[in-house]
Order: C-alpha cells, then sequence, then structure tokens
C-alpha cells in the first residue's frame, strides 16, 4: 500500500500533533496510509516533545534562537523537511513567521483559531471571545508568504453565545482536532 510521509511542526503544548498522531500516524484510509516521518519543534522545551515520545516518535529539535537570521533558520527547516522526503508538512501550533525561502519550498497547510480571514497572527482565541463577532470557530489553510493568509481548506464555526472563555477555548481546541486531521486527508487524497 502506498504510504503517504507527513511532517508535523510545533512549538508549544503539542495537542494538535498528539491529536494527529493518535488519528493518522500508522493507520490506512481507503488506499493509502499514514506515517509521521518527522516532528519537529523549534522550542527546546515544548510540552509536545514527550507528546511524540509516548508514540515512539523522537522530535528534531531546531532551536531558533541558536540562529542569528530567520532565513538562516528557515533554510535550515527546509533542509530537514527535504531529507525526510515528506508529501505534506503540517504547521501544527508552530509559532514562527515563515520566510519565503520555507513558503516557497514547503508545502504546508496551518491550523488557526478563528474563522479567518478575521483575527490572523498572535492572541486569536482572545480577541475573537473579545470581539462582537456572533460566530468563531478554527480555520486549517494552506500556508504562504503571508501570515494566516493562504486558500481556506477547512473551516468550523459555532454561535459565541452564553459560552465563558474557558468553554469558549474548548470549543476552539475540540474543532481544531476535528477539522486538522480531516483536512490532511483531504489535501493528501489530491496530491
Ligand atoms: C492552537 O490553538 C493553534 O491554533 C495555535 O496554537 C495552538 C497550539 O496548541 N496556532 P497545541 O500546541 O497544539 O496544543
Amino acid at each position: 500500500m502506498l504510504v503517504k510521509r507527513i511532517a508535523i511542526l510545533f512549538s508549544g503544548e503539542g495537542s494538535n500533533l498528539e491529536n494527529l498522531i493518535k488519528k493518522l500516524h500508522k493507520k490506512k484510509f481507503e488506499n493509502f496510509s499514514i506515517e509521521v516521518v518527522l516532528a519537529l519543534s523549534n522550542n527546546p522545551h515544548a510540552k509536545g516533545i514527550q507528546r511524540a515520545k509516548k508514540y515512539a516518535i523522537e522530535p528534531v529539535i531546531l532551536d531558533h534562537t541558536k540562529f542569528k537570521t530567520r532565513e538562516d533558520f528557515d533554510r535550515s527547516l527546509v533542509d530537514i523537511i527535504k531529507k525526510h522526503h515528506v508529501d505534506l508538512t503540517v504547521l501544527a501550533g508552530f509559532m514562527r513567521i515563515l520566510t519565503p525561502i520555507f513558503t516557497k519550498e514547503i508545502k504546508s497547510i496551518n491550523v488557526h483559531p478563528s474563522l479567518l480571514p478575521h483575527f490572523k497572527g498572535v492572541n486569536a482565541i482572545d480577541r475573537s471571545f473579545k470581539s462582537s463577532h456572533q460566530k468563531a470557530g478554527a480555520t486549517v489553510h494552506f500556508v504562504n508568504e503571508k501570515v494566516d493568509d493562504g486558500e481556506i481548506i477547512l473551516q468550523k464555526s459555532f454561535d459565541k453565545e452564553g459560552l465563558d472563555y474557558q468553554s469558549f477555548c474548548n470549543k476552539i481546541h475540540q474543532i481544531e482536532y476535528e477539522i486538522l486531521p480531516k483536512a490532511v486527508l483531504k489535501v493528501l487524497k489530491k496530491s
């Protein structure tokens, strides 16, 4: 059976990373199976590192503070991803702005905790919670050279009314856990 190879990049908690591993790693889907062949964190202290290890995946640490420029970091990142011959790279809470050195070379998707194009960038959950919008949600999109801007692959919304901040955050994360694996499958089926 055809094996589709994915890389997952993360920076912190890694709950999306773990969810992806649980739902996709070494699983069969119609005419292909999926392998997470690379998990990579730019943060040596990311909690996601331990999460990946539980599934016998040893993450690669690429500490961005050891690089002089953003471009130098991106060049190393691209090299590592290319060496793993991946079909798709998934940004799952990867808190780095990526330069064209990355975006031109690597086909990647990102999960963002808002209904894009609203609330691009940092603190999206807080801004979405405080806004007057009736609906909130999460989005998976292709990555391009602009932050949180590429073509939308999947998006799911909910009604904010009556939710306190904690329930609101939980709802966003549940949606992310639902749509990110679905989006990976959708893209891999077409590739
Ligand atoms: C997610 O909400 C994601 O949308 C945002 O950062 C968070 C990462 O959470 N970019 P985790 O590290 O996957 O737990």
